[in-house]
Formats: C-alpha cells, sequence, structure tokens
C-alpha cells in the first residue's frame, strides 16, 4: 500500500472515520556552526538504507544551553522536510503527546493532533525537547511508535495512528538532575545516544559570531577566553550563558553611545549580572 500524506496545506485530515486538526510546523532561522560529526552522526541514524530497514530514535544528551535543541532542528532541516518541536514538561500528559480532544463552539467535540502526531502523518520530522522532564506515564505511550510498530494509540479519540515512512524522531535530554528517570523500555528504543560537549575555543568563537555577528570583536575575544577558563575550571557555563554576555555588555555598549572607554568593567559587570558573583573569578 502506498501511503499519500495530506498536503502540506491541508489542516484537517480524516482517520478512520475521526477527523483530525493537524498542527503547523516550526520555522526558526537556527544553523548549525562547528561539531560537524555530532551532526553526521545525527542524520546518519534517521538514514534508511534497504526497504526493511527503519530509521533509528537518537537522544541528544548534553549540559543545559550546549546546542541540543539547535542540533536536532539544524538536522531535521537538512532533510527537507517539516519540523515540529514538542516542549515536553513534567505536566505533559500522554494526550498532549498524542491528541487532545477540544470543546468547539457548538458544544461538539475537536481532536487536535499534537507536534508528534502532525509530523507522524505529515511526514516530517518530530523534535521531543528536553524529554527526560516527562513522566513514566507519558513515555508509555510512546513504546510502539518508538520500536518496528511504529504507531500511537489515542485512547481519547479512540485510534491508532500509523507513521509515514518519512517520519523521523529525535529527542534531546538535559543531564542535570531536575528530570525524571526513563524506564528501561524507553531508553532501549532511544539509540543511538548522541553527547555534546563544550565546544573547543575556534569552535565558541564561530558560534559566537554566527548568533551575533553584529558584535564588536574586543567582546567576542573576552567572552571566549571567559568560557574556555570557565570549562577548564569544571564550571557548567555554557555557550548560550557567552550570547547573553556579549549581547548585555554590547546593549550597555550602545547606550553609552559607544564609548569603549570602560569595556572591560562593563564586561564585568555583564559576567557578573548574567551569571552571579561566583563567575568573577573566571574573568581576566
Ligand atoms: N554549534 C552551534 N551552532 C550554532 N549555534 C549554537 C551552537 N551551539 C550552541 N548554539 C547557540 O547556543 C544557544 C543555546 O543552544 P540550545 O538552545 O540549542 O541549547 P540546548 O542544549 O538545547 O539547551 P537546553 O538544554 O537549555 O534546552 C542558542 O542560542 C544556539 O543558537
Ligand atoms: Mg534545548
Amino acid at each position: 500500500m502506498t501511503y499519500t500524506p495530506p498536503s502540506e496545506h491541508e489542516s484537517r485530515i480524516n482517520i478512520q472515520g475521526v477527523e483530525i486538526a493537524l498542527g503547523f510546523p516550526d520555522e526558526f532561522n537556527f544553523s548549525w556552526v562547528g561539531q560537524r560529526d555530532v551532526l553526521d552522526q545525527l542524520l546518519a541514524a534517521w538514514l534508511v538504507i534497504d526497504a526493511n530497514d527503519i530509521p533509528l530514535n537518537p537522544r541528544l544528551i548534553g549540559k543545559p544551553g550546549v546546542g541540543k535543541t539547535t542540533l536536532a532542528y539544524a538536522a531535521a532541516k537538512k532533510l527537507n522536510k517539516p519540523v515540529y518541536i514538542f516542549q515536553c514538561t513534567m505536566d505533559t500528559r500522554p494526550e498532549d503527546l498524542l491528541i487532545t480532544p477540544v470543546v468547539d463552539k457548538s458544544g461538539g467535540i475537536r481532536y487536535v493532533a499534537s507536534a508528534l502526531v502532525t509530523a507522524m502523518i505529515r511526514g516530517g520530522v518530530c523534535i521531543l525537547d528536553e524529554a527526560n522532564r516527562m513522566s513514566e506515564k507519558s513515555w508509555a505511550s510512546l513504546a510502539p511508535l518508538l520500536d518496528t510498530r511504529r504507531y500511537i494509540e489515542s485512547i481519547v479519540a479512540g485510534l491508532k495512528v500509523s507513521a509515514s515512512p518519512d517520519f523521523r524522531i529525535c529527542v534531546t535530554m538535559n543531564d542535570d538532575s531536575s528530570t525524571f528517570e526513563i524506564p528501561e523500555y524507553i531508553h532501549s528504543r532511544l539509540q543511538p545516544q548522541i553527547y555534546l560537549d563544550f565546544p573547543e575555543a575556534e569552535e565558541e568563537r564561530r558560534i559566537l559570531r554566527e548568533n551575533l555577528p553584529f558584535i564588536d570583536e574586543y567582546i567576542v575575544d573576552y567572552v571566549i577566553n571567559f568560557l574556555q577558563r570557565a570549562h577548564a575550571d569544571h564550571e557548567n557555563y555554557t555557550i548560550r550563558d557567552g550570547i547573553n554576555i556579549a549581547r548585555y555588555a554590547a546593549k550597555r555598549m550602545k547606550f553609552l553611545n559607544g564609548n569603549k572607554t570602560n569595556i572591560d568593567g562593563l564586561l564585568r559587570q555583564s559576567v557578573l549580572m548574567t551569571l552571579g558573583d561566583e563567575a568573577l573569578s573566571h574573568t581576566m
């Protein structure tokens, strides 16, 4: 049987006699700079190399702010498919993840597909972002999707929905402690694991330049130095912190009509106001 995904402009679809409203893809201007190997690892996991093959469900792991969401999105965009991000939280319920019933104006029930189910139907890519914030109950509903069965079952809509062969999924996870333990049977369905580490100085410089092309070179140098010292001291400050420090310092300078006489003072203050006084020990 050949599978025909709904056209991109169609926002409703009928499955087994039930009408479902679909979501819209996420459009961002994210591009991935540096660490080519992790991008290649992710794209390889999604490849299908034989008629009997299926894609893997990779898991991106790393400290907060190290670039997981950016990598997942940039890799997904390379596949030329629509990309849908589902932000997972402690309160995510199985129906939020799958299909939610909504009361419409006439008092009837409408069914709305999540970003995940929309991606499954449209043959897009779904990024389950910060997935380890979800409870075991929500994970359980994904077990058949993440193995060779590739379907989900919506209890509320009374439906089984199969994923298009073009569907791909990737989950991102922080390795901080404010998260749930993922059950073992889910762990074994989210492979391979791709680790993102702090970038080298040159790479960090390129990332900062990519994100803040309008910023003074002096600010870039200062922030890269700061981040590299912090990494050497095993602090968990990331490129996101660096971007915030640089952005704020540049704004302060602009506020002073570009006056650079006290630029080091402004930068130190920007570190202090972004990360607190313990961060000052890593400044020059
Ligand atoms: N290699 C990279 N190329 C381009 N931008 C990057 C890269 N790494 C990090 N960034 C930038 O760093 C910031 C943080 O990245 P991102 O939000 O992807 O991190 P994260 O690991 O998903 O964080 P969290 O765990 O808090 O969700 C973003 O502004 C992003 O643009
Ligand atoms: Mg993220």
